[in-house]
C-alpha cells in the first residue's frame, strides 16, 4: 500500500504546536511573537498567498501587519518600509512577497532585510548559514518537507535524494537540508541529460519544476518517497480528461470549478508504483505558511534571548 504523506495532518499538527507555545508565553505576560508582511502591487495570487499568512499568524496568536505599497512604489519607499520594521522592536519575522514589480531591485531589497527577521530565508547570510551549518533560517517549504518527511516516519540517513528544479527557494535549500541530514543529493534541472534515469535512482525524488504532471512512472523507481512540491491551475478540460480519467473526485471538482490543482507529477500513474508520495491539493502546500509561523516563533526566541 503506498503511503499518503498528509501534509494538511502535519501542518494542522505543527500550527497546534506553535499556538500552543505562544499561549504559554502570553500567559507569562511577555508580548506575543509579530509577523509583518509587505506586499508591493496587485498581483492576484500574491494577494490570496498574504491573505493567507495573515490569517494564520493572527489564528495561531502573533501580531501581524501587512504593508500594502503601491505598485508605483520607489526602490527607496520599500527600502524604507523594510529598515522602519527592522527597527521595530515588536516585529520578529518581515517578509517580503514575492515576485516584486519588476522596476524594483528585488536582490538589492531583499538584502535590506535585517537578516535575523528574515523568516524567508533568501536573505544571502541565511544562504550561507544554511550551507555551513550554522542556525539561521531555512526557506518555508523545504523546511516543511523536512518536517513532513521526518513526521511520517521518512527514513533519511543515507538515501539517495534527487532533486528536480534549482530554485532559491525550494530546489537549493531543500538540497543544503537533505546534505545536512546524511542524505545523498543529487540536484537535477532542465538541462540535466537522461532526466528520467536520474530521478530512478531515486530513494526519495522532489520535483519542484512547476510543470502540471511532467513526472510520470518512467521517473519514479517502484518504492520510492515521492514529494510534489508543485501547485499548477489546470483549466484545460482536455488535459484534465486525459490525466483523470480514471480519477472521478478530480472530474467532479473540474466540473464544480472550471479548473483544477495539478502538482508536477501524474499522481494517478505514479501513487501506485511509489511506496509514499505527496498529494496535490493536501500535500506539501499546507507546509509553507505552517513553517513562517515556526520561522516566525523561532525568530522572536533568538530575538527574546529564549533560544
Ligand atoms: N512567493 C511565492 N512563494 C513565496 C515565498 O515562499 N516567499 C515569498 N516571499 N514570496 C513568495
Amino acid at each position: 500500500m503506498t503511503q499518503i504523506l498528509d501534509g494538511k495532518r502535519v501542518g494542522d499538527e505543527i500550527r497546534n504546536e506553535v499556538a500552543a507555545e505562544i499561549a504559554a508565553l502570553t500567559g507569562d505576560r511577555r508580548r506575543p511573537p509579530g509577523l509583518a508582511v509587505v506586499l508591493v502591487g496587485e498581483d492576484p495570487a500574491s494577494q490570496v498567498y498574504v491573505a493567507s499568512k495573515g490569517k494564520a499568524a493572527t489564528i495561531a496568536g502573533m501580531t501581524e501587519r501587512t504593508l500594502r505599497l503601491s505598485a508605483a512604489a520607489t526602490p527607496g519607499e520599500v527600502r524604507r518600509t523594510i529598515e522602519e520594521l527592522n527597527a521595530d522592536s515588536e516585529v520578529d519575522g518581515i517578509l517580503v512577497q514575492l515576485p516584486l514589480p519588476e522596476s524594483l531591485p528585488e536582490r538589492e531589497l531583499l538584502l535590506a532585510i535585517d537578516p535575523d527577521k528574515d523568516v524567508d530565508g533568501l536573505h544571502p547570510m541565511n544562504v550561507g548559514r544554511l550551507w555551513s551549518g550554522e542556525p539561521g533560517f531555512v526557506p518555508c517549504t523545504p523546511f516543511g518537507i523536512l518536517e513532513l518527511l521526518e513526521r511520517s516516519g521518512v527514513e533519511l540517513i543515507g538515501r539517495h535524494a534527487v532533486i528536480v528544479g534549482r530554485s532559491r527557494l525550494v530546489g537549493k535549500p531543500m538540497a543544503g537540508l537533505l546534505l545536512a541530514e546524511h542524505c545523498t543529493v543529487t540536484m537535477c534541472h532542465s538541462r540535466t541529460a537522461d532526466l528520467p534515469g536520474e530521478c530512478r535512482r531515486a530513494d526519495i525524488l522532489m520535483a519542484a519544476i512547476g510543470r502540471p504532471a511532467f513526472f510520470g512512472p518512467e521517473h519514479v523507481r517502484e518504492g520510492a518517497v515521492v514529494v510534489d512540491v508543485g501547485i499548477n491551475r489546470l483549466d484545460d478540460a482536455d488535459e484534465v480528461q486525459r490525466l483523470f480519467a480514471d480519477s472521478p473526485k478530480k472530474l467532479r471538482a473540474f466540473a464544480r470549478r472550471g479548473s483544477v490543482l495539478v502538482g508536477d507529477v501524474d499522481y494517478p500513474k505514479v501513487a501506485p508504483i511509489a511506496g509514499a508520495i505527496t498529494p496535490v491539493p493536501g500535500g506539501v502546500g499546507p507546509l509553507t505558511v505552517t513553517m513562517l509561523l515556526a520561522n516566525t516563533l523561532l525568530a522572536y526566541k533568538r530575538r527574546e534571548g529564549m533560544e
